[in-house]
């Protein structure tokens, strides 16, 4: 097939979006697009969009101030350019977009980028956009070209959307109830990437630990079930998941981290908030003491697991006292890794209208507070490795030169000196590293066997 036309996708926020995104090239290559780097001369551009960090709406606006720009030179020269606007934005502001900005060709949300062949024909053909923001009946997955493997670290989405309505988040009314594929799919696609070359597969969700789905023998499979089954799969190494819901850590998934060497010893498990006030107001279904018993029987399984975590700072009617809860349940925990926002307002969410809004010049404070704190945890927890021996799966992109890149059980970027000839040789595999540096976001290290591979 020629690929003769320039496809730019560009891609904000979650990795489910990156997932997306790489789909998306999926779909259109047989029309003959090829992903490039640049917005500049493409034959169409989509911006893959999310919902969720501050000024989305803003920023899109001015990306699409500066593709109309593009797009009126290359009609000047008799030329077309296609331009996009998918992902959650497009989904809850479709109408909007399309007022705003007229020239936009086609608006669609999450579930339904497979008929993009269609709706470029429709495009092509007619005058005027196309705004798809249906959520089908029918699942999105099974009209899908399977997914090429990405190389050694794959992603496999294997549930989509949410019913946990937590107060302040849109997903739920963006991507829809929470739909999970079937295990004998999975399991199908991961063999598929396996061939490929991947070594490692993150199943992929929005709320990843809520999959169910019926198996072959007529029983219902949750998330622990398929990662046995997906352990047995030949020249798979690791296995890795996220993002989970602390309500759905159910025993088997835990029993899954205590059996599966391979089921990697890091978990991302948001928690939001160390106060119950809080949690209650957010709709969590948790209390704080919940979380800390969920990460100590994590631990007692799996007692080298790296904890995760989201936090939200200033959420409508935070008190000093509920702030100061959430600080001591990060020192009660101590997390390896973390991110916190301040609480943004979303539109026709519950928070939006909840009252006391929380002021900005607080919501920084504690921000900064936590992230210090956060920090301080994330610098102790590398250091804590220095001298260990740890298995690095080098999956390095070749970006950076004299040096190889991987990641650590726990989820760091681990790299070691190496020239680049050594490359093909190191790329893929899994690796005794003994770790001499710690930086905050990275670990160096010395391969220890090297008469193989240097
Ligand atoms: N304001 C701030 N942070 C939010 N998140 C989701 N919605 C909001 C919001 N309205 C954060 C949560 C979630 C992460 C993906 O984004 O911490 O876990
Ligand atoms: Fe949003 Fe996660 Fe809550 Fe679902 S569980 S509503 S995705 S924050």
């Amino acid at each position: 097939m020629k690929q003769d036309k320039k496809l730019h996708i560009k891609t904000w926020g979650c990795q489910m979006n990156v997932y997306d995104s790489g789909r998306m090239a999926d779909v259109v290559a047989p029309l003959g697009y090829a992903p490039s780097d640049e917005a500049e001369g493409a034959d169409m551009v989509i911006l893959n969009t999310c919902h969720i960090r501050e000024k989305a709406t803003d920023k899109l606006f001015s990306e699409l101030g500066r593709l109309r720009v593009m797009q009126e030179e290359k009609a000047a020269k008799g030329e077309r350019m296609i331009v996009a606007v998918a992902g959650c934005v497009a989904q809850a502001e479709g109408a909007e977009i399309q007022r705003r900005a007229p020239y936009v060709d086609m608006i669609f949300g999450p579930q339904t980028y497979h008929q993009l062949p269609e709706m470029i024909a429709r495009v092509t053909r007619e005058t005027g956009g196309v705004l798809n923001t249906e959520f089908p009946a029918e699942p999105k997955f099974d009209a899908l070209p399977r997914q090429r493997a990405s190389g050694v670290s794959a992603f496999l989405s294997v549930q989509e959307g949410c019913d946990k309505f937590c107060t302040y988040c849109v997903v739920p009314y963006t991507r829809g109830v929470e739909y999970s594929r079937s295990p004998e799919a999975i399991i199908a696609e991961a063999e598929n990437l396996v061939a490929g070359g991947a070594r490692e597969i993150t199943l992929l969700g929005q709320n990843v630990n809520a999959f169910h789905g019926e198996g072959k023998d007529g029983a219902l499979w949750k998330l622990g079930r398929l990662f046995y089954r997906l352990a047995e799969i030949p020249n798979l190494k690791r296995l890795r998941y996220m993002t989970s819901h602390p309500g759905d850590m159910d025993d088997e998934l835990i029993a899954a981290h205590r059996d599966l060497p391979m089921l990697m010893p890091f978990l991302h498990l948001p928690v939001q908030s160390g106060s119950d006030a809080i949690l209650e107001a957010m709709n969590r279904k948790h209390k704080a003491d919940d979380y800390r018993r969920l990460i100590e029987k994590l631990r007692a399984a799996r007692p080298d697991i790296a904890v995760s975590s989201d936090f939200i700072v200033g959420f409508p009617g935070e008190t000093n006292a509920d702030f100061a809860a959430t600080i001591q349940l990060v020192r009660d925990i101590g997390f390896a890794q973390a991110f916190s926002f301040k609480y943004s307002r979303r539109p026709g969410t519950p928070a939006a209208a909840m009252i006391p809004q929380i002021a900005e010049d607080v919501k920084d404070a504690r921000l900064q507070e936590l992230q210090g704190l956060l920090r301080d945890q994330q610098t102790a927890f590398n250091q804590s490795l220095v001298g260990k021996t740890i298995q690095v799966l080098f999956d390095d992109d070749g970006r950076h030169e004299g040096q190889i890149f991987g990641r650590s059980p726990f989820m760091q970027s681990a790299y070691i000196d190496a020239p680049a000839a050594a490359r093909p040789r190191i790329v893929g595999q899994e690796l005794d590293v003994t770790i001499t540096e710690a930086r905050p976001n990275s670990l160096k290290g010395e391969l220890v066997i090297q008469k193989d591979v240097a």
